[in-house]
């Protein structure tokens, strides 16, 4: 594990290579998850900055995830998105697995909105919706904020009471009825992965409240959260849980249901933006 003098270092010698490459500072931070990475051709005046030229950004190595940082005008804002993000289960430490949300924070970010591809634990869902998601369980099995706080960047323990900013959930539900679709908000879970859950861990989930579960997110949400800022969090149900329909799971399965859903994502994601103050 780092220390937390290192990680304050990687965090602002990554900040001072940002801002050195970019003109305008980002009023808003994305991070896309599998298979949506799409969103961000959709940016406009871009500049875009490979994950590798980063000081101290960890590569990508999930199928579906590009690694890359894109710059830009999206809905009249100027934003920030990650295309591709860091997972737990790929090895990667905590500290590295949430640099992009400490990153933002450290430019002055005030604002994320989080996306990911999901389970849907819930049987009203299907595969290709859209899911606000309203709260989390976290069951990686750690926390990044476990080790020494770092006081600057928030308190050591942070109120998770409303993780996911209740305003902007209603600002996206709006959304979702002016396009026709149900408005939809759940509990996801996260998991460590990156083994699917069994049939049983799902009946587990379900009891205790989840509707949608993955692997990813929660990180990045406990330290967004810490240091202040408001978060959006957006699952695409890319399937059903394990043990729901007689199928197997597949990472094919995942990628394939985001590729039909993106339009309807992008075209989501776009709205909600021009919304959120
Ligand atoms: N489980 C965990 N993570 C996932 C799933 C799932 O069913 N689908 C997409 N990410």
């Amino acid at each position: 594990m780092l220390t937390a003098k290192n990680i304050q270092t990687n965090i602002s010698e990554a900040k001072e290579f940002l801002e050195n490459n970019i003109q305008a500072k980002p009023e808003l931070g994305i991070i896309l998850g599998s298979g949506l990475g799409e969103l961000a051709n959709y940016i406009n005046d871009k500049i875009e900055i490979a994950y590798q030229e980063i000081p101290h950004f960890p590569i990508s190595t999930v199928q579906g995830h590009s690694g890359k940082l894109v710059f830009g005008q999206l809905s009249s804002k100027y934003v920030m998105a990650f295309q591709g993000r860091f997972h737990y289960y790929e090895g990667y430490e905590m500290s590295e697995v949430t640099l992009p949300v400490r990153v933002m924070q450290s430019l002055g970010l005030k604002k994320m909105i989080v996306t990911n591809a999901a389970g849907g634990i819930n049987e009203n869902y299907r595969p290709g919706d859209l899911v606000i998601i309203k709260d989390h369980i976290n069951l990686i099995g750690t926390n990044p904020l476990r080790g020494p706080n770092i006081s600057n960047l928030g308190p050591r323990f942070p109120d998770m009471s409303e993780a996911y900013n209740r305003e902007w959930r209603n600002i996206a539900g709006k959304v979702m009825e002016d396009m026709g679709i149900a408005r939809r908000e759940g509990v996801y879970a996260a998991l460590c992965g990156p083994s699917y859950e069994t049939p049983a861990e799902i009946k587990y989930l379900r009891s205790i409240g989840a509707d949608l579960v993955g692997m990813s997110t929660v990180p990045e949400v406990i330290v967004a959260n810490h240091g202040g800022m408001k978060v959006l969090g957006i699952s695409c149900v890319t399937n059903m849980a394990a043990g729901i329909l007689p199928q197997k799971l597949s990472h094919e399965e995942v990628i394939a249901t985001t590729e039909k859903a993106k339009e309807s994502f992008i075209e989501f994601i776009n709205r909600v933006i021009s919304y959120l103050d």
